[in-house]
């Protein structure tokens, strides 16, 4: 069969690389793609946004699966595009349907749903400018440190963290546009626009939960689920887990704290309630769903849902997985995923994120990259990578190259990551070498 994967990242590196070893693809289309995925596949400057182009393109090439790599297409529809054209609507999609894809395109929606299913999580309030007011009263009832959550999709800025109540009054009415000193409950005082336009406009103000964070993928077909290793993401740009956030400087699977009674804890509690849910409320749901999760005291509760796999858990989450992932896509089609099979390798998986210097504040991009010939016995994806004018593979984002690794444990895994990442050399190239030593 032939398969057209969206995006760019390391994500859709891990993704083709795994899609690519599957003896039912014929070939893989990757769009746009990056320096990495053109050995796996082949590259189409096309725009996973470009929903005309990908429709003209999929007829054309006789594609049989689309696979959706980044949240923005599902947040913006393309199954439903797919699913409401006469010559579309007989290849599948992998990813939800827009209204499914709220889960990630609304916070306050996730809250609800999990509030409607009993699902656990953290308590909160939704506010807008109109409630302001009562946003800044709830505030006062909560405890430090303050968590406020832009409502829409923010590129994973939208989530900011006070340690002070004053800090979180005035991050509140940035984040909805209201005038710092004119606040009033009445309308025509919104002196300023909110802070990541249209998605603040809603804000989430909800507990600070305090725990160990740990993403857990499923994949359904709408009815049934199948459970991929569980993973570990470190998003701060500091070693000990300071500075800035940033997508992602790595990850560890397995993760030791999600243990098989700690599993079966989020299955019963999280992940079929969801599935269920989901079906129940009659969103359509055929795709990745990415649990971001907090353990509390032994007891796991969500801090996000996402309509599609992790970055960079992929790069882990892919090495561990044994089985063919086109057959468990093929089941997500075909609504028997019940009866397809997912094997765990045994074996630890890392993945350490080499990154451009500057990152995430500004940084420049097209130096050369070199010494990934050299590198043996690891896995390379490249995240943010880019052919320059001669050929070479260069810098194209902040997020560089991915080196994942297996290991007999994460000890092990960690040291094959970390000295072949000392072989790949670019201006300016930054690692962190704490991936996985607070676990
Ligand atoms: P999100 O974009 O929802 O994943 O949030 C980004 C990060 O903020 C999460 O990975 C957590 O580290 C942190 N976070 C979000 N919500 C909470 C919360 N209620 N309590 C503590 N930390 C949180
Ligand atoms: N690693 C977190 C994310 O992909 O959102």
């Amino acid at each position: 069969m032939t398969i057209l994967l969206l995006g760019s990242g390391g994500r859709e590196h891990a993704l083709a690389w795994k899609i690519a070893q599957s003896p039912k693809v014929s070939h893989l289309y990757i769009a746009p793609g990056n320096a990495g995925t053109r050995e796996v596949g082949e590259n189409i400057a096309l725009k996973a946004n470009d929903f005309e182009g990908i429709r003209r393109f999929v007829l054309d090439k006789g594609i049989d699966m689309v696979v959706v790599g980044p949240e923005d297409p599902l947040v913006n529809g393309i199954y439903d595009f797919f699913r409401d054209d006469a010559d579309l609507c007989r290849i599948p999609v992998i990813g939800p349907s827009r209204a499914g894809a709220q889960l990630e395109g609304s916070k306050d929606f996730a809250k609800a749903f999990m509030q409607r299913h009993g699902i656990p999580t953290a308590a909160y309030r939704t506010f807008t400018a109109e409630s302001v007011e009562e946003g800044l009263a709830f505030l006062k009832t909560l405890q430090a440190p303050y968590v406020l959550k832009a409502d829409g999709l923010c590129a994973g800025k939208g989530v900011l963290i006070l340690p002070t109540l004053e800090e979180a009054e005035s991050t509140l009415k940035d984040m909805l546009g209201v005038a710092a000193a004119n606040v009033s409950p009445s309308e025509g005082d919104r002196g300023a626009s909110p802070m990541f336009g249209q998605a603040s406009a809603r804000v989430v103000i909800e507990e600070f939960l305090s725990g160990i964070e740990c993403s857990v993928f499923v994949l359904t077909d709408g009815c049934h689920y199948q459970i991929l290793p569980e993973a570990k993401d470190y998003k701060r740009i500091g070693e000990g887990d300071t500075g800035l956030n940033t997508g992602g400087m790595g990850s560890v699977s397995p993760v030791p704290f999600a243990d098989a009674a700690w599993m079966q804890k989020v299955e019963e509690r999280i992940i079929r309630p969801t599935v269920e849910g989901l079906a129940a409320e009659s969103l359509d749901y055929k795709g990745f769903i990415f649990f971001g999760l907090i353990n509390c005291g032994g007891d796991p509760k969500v801090i996000e849902y996402n309509c599609r796999m992790g970055d960079p858990e992929t790069e882990t989450v892919m090495l561990r997985l044994k089985s063919d992932l086109v057959e468990l896509l093929e089941g997500v089609a075909a609504g028997d995923l019940d009866r397809r099979e997912v094997v765990f390798d045994e074996r630890a998986a890392v993945c350490v994120m080499l990154v451009s210097g500057g990152y995430p504040g500004s940084y420049q991009k097209g130096f050369p990259i070199t010494g990934i010939d050299a590198v043996e016995g690891s896995v390379v994806f490249h995240a943010g990578t880019a052919l320059d004018a001669d050929g070479r593979v260069v810098t194209a984002g902040g997020r560089v190259i991915a080196v994942s690794s297996y290991g007999k444990d994460k000890a092990e895994a960690l040291a094959k990551s970390f000295a072949e990442a000392q072989k790949i050399r670019f201006e300016g190239k930054y690692f962190r070498r704490d991936i996985g030593q607070d676990l």
